[in-house]
């Protein structure tokens, strides 16, 4: 296939250009720095809220996204919450450490994608609403946490934030094929690019290094019965991505219509019960649903 493009038409790349390209794609230090953080708040408890307050005053992007996020949570409080520790109280400490998390990687993803025009509002609201769902599909199941599989919700579609820094003209292009909304994104990505955003954003991964979970989540998030040791978190996110497109909250960039009964269908509920428990099943989905009616709200406070 030739590499050169001839004016107005683009060609797929092979992936040894796909790899040179993405070399010159700057690191995000909030993805390395994640774990460290991960392990300084991880058993940080109600005692140490005013030392996290403390940190959370010194970072003003932090503090107003806190106090949003908590004003839209608790939107009925007859006066508005204005101080750290107000929000610290009501949101408790795992929200706030969830926040502690996402903030960074938000702000470096939105400087790598400044210049591209795409829903980037709608796609962070999906992006932190896989998080947030993927925590509760794990509970459901009453799989253990520890927070990961938060950053792993967080950062499955990296892939494209990648792809639009880049390789900003395929990326345009396959926007523009993906509004059609006939065809999976995936399939227009191999089809206009070369490489779906999945398999990219798992070289992108490896290639700084970042822990086997995100690469793994990264690569398998649409395959999860495939990520072997990381299946259940890869398996929990994959359900928090359909159903985020099935109610059609925040956006992906994948315009192709989810059903429900694709997601019922989906290959991450095997691999979450294996064993086919119909009874728990249910229960589980119907708990998500409970879930999926409030983070709207939840969303509309954070991004
Ligand atoms: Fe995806
Ligand atoms: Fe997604």
């Amino acid at each position: 296939m030739t590499q050169s493009a001839t004016p107005g038409k683009l060609n797929p790349l092979n992936l040894k250009a796909i790899e040179s390209q993405l070399a010159l794609c700057p690191s995000l230090p909030s993805l390395s720095s994640i774990n460290k953080a991960l392990q300084g708040l991880l058993h940080a408890e109600q005692r140490y809220s005013a030392q996290i307050s403390e940190i959370i005053r010194r970072d003003p992007s932090l503090t107003s996204r806190l106090l949003r996020l908590v004003n839209s949570v608790y939107y009925g409080l007859s006066t508005p919450v204005n101080s750290i520790e107000e929000a610290v109280f009501y949101l408790g400490m795992r929200q706030i450490r969830q926040l502690t998390m996402v903030t960074p990687i938000i702000e470096d993803f939105q400087r790598l994608t400044r210049q591209c025009n795409f829903p980037w509002r709608d796609f962070w609201q999906h992006s932190i609403g896989t998080a947030i769902l993927t925590r509760e599909v794990m509970t459901a199941v009453q799989a253990p946490l520890d927070d990961s599989d938060y950053v792993a919700g967080l950062v499955h579609d990296v892939g494209k934030i990648v792809m639009a820094w880049s390789f900003p003209d395929h990326f345009a292009e396959i926007h523009r094929l993906a509004l059609e909304a006939t065809r999976d994104l995936t399939e227009i990505e191999i089809e206009v690019l070369g490489m779906d955003h999945a398999e990219l954003g798992a070289l992108y991964l490896e290639r700084h290094r970042l822990p086997e979970l995100m690469i793994r989540t990264a690569r398998f998030h649409h395959h999860p019965e495939k990520a072997g040791e990381h299946a259940t978190i890869v398996a929990s996110v994959q359900i928090a991505d359909l159903l985020l497109r099935s109610e059609k909250i925040g956006c992906s960039g994948n315009y192709l219509p989810v059903t429900s009964e694709q997601c019922l269908a989906a290959d991450g509920w095997k691999v979450l019960f294996p064993d086919a428990q119909e009874e728990e099943q249910s229960m589980a989905r119907a708990s998500l649903h409970r879930s999926l009616e409030r983070l709207p709200h939840i969303l509309e406070g954070l991004v």
